[in-house]
């Protein structure tokens, strides 16, 4: 085959800042030789005439070399902890100044809905109901493979797309229909989908925007000029307090922003999750401060496991909802009153359903530690829903004074 015609082909492909050792490996010559069969093409060189002119040709051999593989709620850790983190910074979004996430090469669509979903659920834990949940949300995802972008805005994810059990509370919007999952029509109306690459699609967003950034498995098939170009754009689109969300072979570096970010601590190492250096409002805070109690202890009970507030708080963090509880109250039944506990028991009730006893723990909160934001927002939230709005508002107005918030 003509290296010459190759060489054409090659170069318009690096053009599109794909990574040159993708571009030049020997399955280009059998990529070429199947779309000249297909095109009824006598020489390559006729094929090279057509990727210079047509986006999509070009668009069809990258989908060759970067595969729009995706699925829903890859790598659950990141999800896991995406919920942790919304609920701890909740007080920055409504349904005004919506949670605002980027996905950048969504492929089918897979990333920014699990990330809509895992944030919206975290809304509902917080007691936002779910329609309301789904409005204080958005996601905005782009990706230059036509098909896959097609598939991400019709809802209907392929088979694949689901490969493991959907998280409990993934379930109120994800419903499966012959094997395949759906997704909830008012979820997907808050994602917009763009047909396009980066950074070029990036370049005309204001600046600051994005609370979380998507960019996962996209750096390893770009060369270094686009991955940079991609670095710079992730920075500039970033809100304060923001983080980013990258894959398994990614690194910070990659983008040339090894200087700009770190690994959030409090995240595990699987969720490939980041912030600013400098910026330590992106963290939530830990679990138990000394301020809020330290670690307590129950009180030894005649031979069962010691129950202890982080062991406890973990739990809840983990989702094991029943032992937090029990271990919670195992606390309190040994005398133990700091508002940390306090506040996980009112956050238990709140999650079991149970609004009355959550609003009688989060008194107690507030009793103890005036200045308690999150107990003060969630008691505005429970306020409201009991309709008593000018109750909700005070709460408001205290959380907003309040020295321990970022409002
Ligand atoms: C492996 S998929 C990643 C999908 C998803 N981010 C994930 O991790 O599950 C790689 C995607 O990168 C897309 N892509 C390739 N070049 C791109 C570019 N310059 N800008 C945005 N996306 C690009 C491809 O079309 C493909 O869908």
């Amino acid at each position: 085959m003509s290296d010459d015609a190759l060489d054409r082909i090659a170069h318009r492909l690096i053009r599109e800042r794909l990574q040159p050792e993708l571009v030049r490996t020997p399955s280009l010559s059998a990529l070429v030789a199947e779309r000249c069969s297909k095109h009824r093409m006598d020489s390559p060189v006729q094929y090279a005439e057509l990727v210079e002119r047509s986006d999509e040709e070009v668009g069809w051999l990258r989908a060759q070399i970067a595969v729009p593989e995706t699925w829903l709620f890859r790598y659950p850790d990141s999800f896991e902890y995406l919920r942790r983190w919304v609920v701890e910074h909740r007080h920055r979004w409504s349904e005004q100044r919506p949670l605002r996430i980027l996905s950048i090469a969504c492929a089918s669509g897979a990333e920014p809905l699990s990330a809509m979903i895992a944030s919206a659920s975290a809304l509902v834990e917080c007691g936002l109901d779910p329609s309301m949940a789904v409005r204080t949300v958005q996601a905005d995802a782009l990706d230059p493979n036509a098909a896959a972008i097609e598939a991400a805005t019709s809802g209907q994810l392929p088979r694949m797309a689901l490969r493991a059990e959907l998280p409990a509370w993934a379930q109120r919007w994800v419903t499966m229909h012959n094997g395949m999952p759906r997704i909830d029509p008012q979820v997907r109306e808050r994602c917009t989908f763009e047909c396009g690459s980066a950074p070029m699609c990036l370049l005309q967003r204001p600046a600051a925007i994005y609370d979380v950034v998507y960019c996962r498995n996209l750096a390893i098939y770009l060369n270094e000029a686009g991955r940079r170009e991609i670095g710079v754009q992730i920075t500039r689109l970033l809100a304060a307090h923001g983080i980013v969300l990258l894959g398994h072979a990614d690194r910070p570096a990659l983008l040339g922003l090894d200087a700009e970010l770190v690994s959030l601590q409090a995240a595990p190492a699987s969720a490939f999750m980041f912030r600013r250096r400098h910026d330590t409002h992106a963290e939530p805070r830990p679990p138990a401060p000394s301020s809020r109690g330290g670690d307590i202890a129950a009180a030894p009970n005649g031979g069962g496991s010691q129950a202890t507030f982080l062991g406890a708080q973990r739990a809840a963090d983990e989702g094991r909802l029943d032992e937090a509880r029990t271990a919670a109250t195992a606390l309190h039944a040994g005398g133990a009153r700091e508002p940390a506990l306090l506040h996980l028991l009112g956050t238990l009730a709140l999650a079991a359903g149970d609004d009355p006893a959550a609003e009688q723990w989060l008194r107690q909160v507030v009793y103890a530690e005036p200045n308690h934001d999150e107990a003060l927002l969630t008691m505005a939230v429970l306020a409201e829903r009991r309709g008593d709005m000018e109750g909700g508002r005070r709460f408001r107005q205290r959380a907003s004074l309040g020295a321990g918030g970022e409002s």
